[in-house]
């Protein structure tokens, strides 16, 4: 039997509150012993077996594959695969897919003056309206999805400018029938070779911003699409996905390498961010910076551009180390990647939505690992508002 707690007869709602009496006002919420890291710096929020990244090596392994030999001996196709299935497969091949019609429909009712990165963000989310993928996220929801969205960036980019989209062609890799889409022609097989292993440095980097993103949302237990679509929203931002398309201004802006001791110097001064360089996990040379290095040192009419960046370079990275002593920055992937994604002819606004076209590989397969993990990601925030306090009386 439950017995009631002894209480007063409760006070009709119309009744005056008496003035409680003042109460001590408590003192702050107890510091936790917990350590609070901003922006989760060091903090390790999941376990992965899909990518390690070794900050303090330089060194970067899918599956336990390094970086620099995927990019010599695999392709797109085959390291998504092995991303999301854990095995290597060298019949693994992906080929651009049409985009769905409902999603073209949407693309053809966006502004032409939509951030690219809108534009795909709408794509997977039309899509998701569309397909409604259930939870669990499978390996193939994540070929479906990585299959068709260059088809629908290439077919917004096209629509942008008051041209037809253009169809796949199946006979192409990923990367090849993204720039067949973008320009109606096939490309010049250098040209494909060298944004496929850009998609293949790109596809995946830890518990990275977009990334996490992900990896919270497919742990509510919400749909691929959605966790997908936050990803994109994240990696637009100028700290991650947004910053190759910055370097070329910044590249630009400086001119010649004569110039760039004092703009560096003078960015820093500013506080600045100079684009294209540090990283929160690397305290040593992106790798992937490295291996863009070379595919862009291999691309034709880059040379010109490719000898100022080097220059650049070596100056920012001397300005930093004179500077910023105490925290080694060094060059990140976005700088060389840069080099690649305009060698191969894309516009600049084109590089952050062609970043995640190469990302979703990644984003795939750490959400199938966190929906195996089946852990709601939610850490605690140390309170540091007001200290509780009563409303003021009615008419105050
Ligand atoms: C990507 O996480 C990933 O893996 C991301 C990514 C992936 O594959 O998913 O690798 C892709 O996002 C690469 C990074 C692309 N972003 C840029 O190139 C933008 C420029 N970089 C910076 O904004 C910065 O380096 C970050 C954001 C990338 C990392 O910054 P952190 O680790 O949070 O370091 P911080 O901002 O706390 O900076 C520490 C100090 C600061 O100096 P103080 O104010 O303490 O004196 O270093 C300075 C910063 O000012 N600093 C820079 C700098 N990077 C760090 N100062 C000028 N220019 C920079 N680039």
């Amino acid at each position: 039997m439950t017995t009631t707690p002894n209480k007063a007869a409760a006070p009709s709602v119309d009744a005056p509150v008496a003035e409680a009496p003042a109460k001590p006002a408590p003192s702050a919420p107890p510091k936790t012993e917990r350590p609070y890291s901003p922006g989760l710096e060091g903090v390790i929020a999941a376990e992965t077996a899909v990518g390690y990244v070794d900050g303090a090596n330089g060194r970067l392994l899918y599956r336990g594959y390094p970086i620099g030999q995927l990019v010599e001996k695999g392709t797109y196709g085959r390291v998504a695969e092995l991303l999301w299935t854990g095995e290597w497969r060298k019949s693994a091949k992906l080929v651009p897919a049409p985009v769905p019609d409902p999603v073209m429909c949407a693309l053809h009712e966006l502004p032409r003056h939509t951030h690219p990165m809108d534009a795909l963000r709408t794509a997977v989310s039309v899509w998701g309206a569309w397909r409604r993928p259930h939870w669990p996220p499978t390996v193939d929801q994540a070929r479906e999805l990585t299959a068709f969205a260059p088809s629908a960036l290439a077919a917004f980019h096209r629509l942008r400018q008051g041209l037809e989209p253009v169809a796949p062609n199946p006979k192409l890799s990923l990367a090849g029938g993204f720039l067949q889409q973008l320009t109606g022609v096939d490309p010049d097989p250098a040209n494909a070779r060298a944004l496929d292993a850009y998609f293949i440095v790109g596809a995946e980097h830890g518990l990275n911003a977009s990334t996490f993103t992900c990896r919270v949302i497919i742990s509510t237990r919400s749909d691929l699409a959605s966790a997908i679509c936050g990803a994109i929203g994240a990696l637009k931002g100028p700290l991650h996905g947004g910053a190759p398309a910055e370097v070329v201004s910044q590249l630009h802006e400086i001119g010649s390498p004569d110039h760039a001791e004092r703009w560096v110097r003078e960015a820093i001064e500013r506080g600045d961010r100079i684009m294209g360089f540090g990283h929160r996990v690397y305290r040593a040379y992106d790798p992937r910076a490295a291996a863009l290095r070379k595919v862009a040192e291999g691309m034709s009419d880059m040379a010109e551009w490719l000898d100022v960046a080097v220059k650049v370079e070596d100056v920012v990275l001397r300005v930093f180390g004179e500077l910023k002593p105490d925290r080694v920055i060094k060059t990140n992937v976005e700088y060389y990647a840069a080099a690649v994604l305009q060698g191969v002819g894309l516009p600049p606004d084109l590089f952050p939505p062609t970043f995640a076209l190469a990302r979703m590989a990644g984003w795939g397969a750490h959400a199938i690992e966190q929906a195996s993990a089946d852990k709601l990601i939610r850490p605690d925030a140390r309170y540091v508002g007001p200290a509780e306090m009563d409303v003021p009386a009615l008419g105050h």
